[in-house]
């Protein structure tokens, strides 16, 4: 019930415009966004990284729905693989890109072409690009997308969500030599017709689309932070005989650190998803709707100040 509420408001201009307009605390926003600039992207990257854990590293910001706005985050996108270079942060730092963010949702054509300059830039940086998966609508452009963008940079990584009926199929397709695959639960409000709605059905999905990827030839990347599966991926992994470099785990920023370097340790691949960008509205109402504990965090936040 909480969920589809955050969920329906993540939509919503009125109450982006009205969260937005409140003196948030900053904890808040804090706690899941690294911070406004490029500049606090790379601290971030640099204190991750000295914990021995990878990034993803995410330019807040989705459907877009200017021309201008998409070249904006392009070259948002371009300024920062020139300094995760610089400061010696690649391969290491690798970035997210939501297509919706360059134009997906106006034309397709310029939604490839923006990310496919920002391939290119990281393929410069000597690290690549994963893009983000989004609500239903645009799996399939999504997917003719990276399939486009592979053919140049074939290590251009995808995202698949594990509640959409849909994804057993679309992980067959990508668990093929040197394909990237992400695989996440899945965040938007999704109808019965195309998702499952109940957890249970979620985790057993998620688990099957798992197998597939753990015993097909690409790198899969599991994207949880659920005790349950992490422990089933490394089963799977210790199964299908898959070393560190083989598979890695992937974890938001701010959710469950203890068990970011718990899995570092344990001699696992680690990847943390940073966002960073003032559009933070969109991220941080996902995030809610995950976790009952967070409205109250949320709602504590709003009326502290
Ligand atoms: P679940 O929601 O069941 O959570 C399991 C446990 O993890 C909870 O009990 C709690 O302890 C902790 N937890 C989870 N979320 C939390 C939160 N927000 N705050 C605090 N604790 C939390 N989705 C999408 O649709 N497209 C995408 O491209 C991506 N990309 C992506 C990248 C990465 C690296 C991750 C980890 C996730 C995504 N997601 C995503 C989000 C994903 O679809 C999903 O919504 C969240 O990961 C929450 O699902 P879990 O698998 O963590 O399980």
């Amino acid at each position: 019930m909480l969920r589809s509420v955050f969920l329906a408001a993540a939509g919503s201009s009125r109450m982006e415009r009205l969260i937005s307009s409140v003196p948030v605390s900053k904890g808040i926003v804090q706690r899941f966004v690294a911070g406004a600039g490029a500049d606090d992207a790379l601290r971030t990257s640099r204190v991750l990284a000295d914990d021995g854990l990878a990034v993803s590293l995410d330019h807040l910001g989705e459907d877009t729905l200017t021309a201008e706005q998409a070249a904006a985050t392009r070259d948002q996108y371009l300024l920062l693989l020139g300094r995760l270079k610089s400061a010696g942060l690649t391969p290491a730092a690798e970035v997210s890109l939501k297509l919706s963010a360059v134009g997906q949702k106006l034309d397709d054509k310029m939604a490839y072409e923006y990310a496919s300059a920002i391939c290119a830039a990281a393929a410069e940086a000597g690290t690549t690009v994963t893009l983000d998966a989004e609500d239903h609508s645009t799996t399939d452009s999504t997917l003719e997308i990276l399939s486009e963008l592979r053919r140049d940079y074939p290590s251009t990584g995808a995202v698949l969500q594990a509640y959409l009926r849909r994804t057993e199929g679309d992980c067959r397709e990508l668990a093929t030599a040197g394909s990237r695959v992400r695989l996440c639960k899945g965040a938007y409000a999704e109808p019965e017709s195309v998702a499952y709605q109940s957890a249970l059905d979620v985790d057993k999905a998620y688990v099957r689309c798992l197998n597939i990827l753990m015993s097909g030839a690409g790198y899969p990347m599991v994207a949880t932070h659920d005790p349950r599966l992490i422990a089933i991926a490394e089963d799977r992994a210790r199964w299908f005989d898959r070393q560190s470099d083989e598979f890695e785990f992937q974890l938001l920023f701010g959710v469950r650190p203890e068990e970011q370097t718990r899995l570092a340790a344990a001699g696992h691949t680690v990847r943390v998803y940073v966002p960073y960008g003032d559009q933070w509205y969109g991220y941080l109402m996902r995030r809610l709707a995950e976790r009952p504990a967070n409205v109250a965090f949320f709602g504590r936040a709003l009326t502290s100040k």
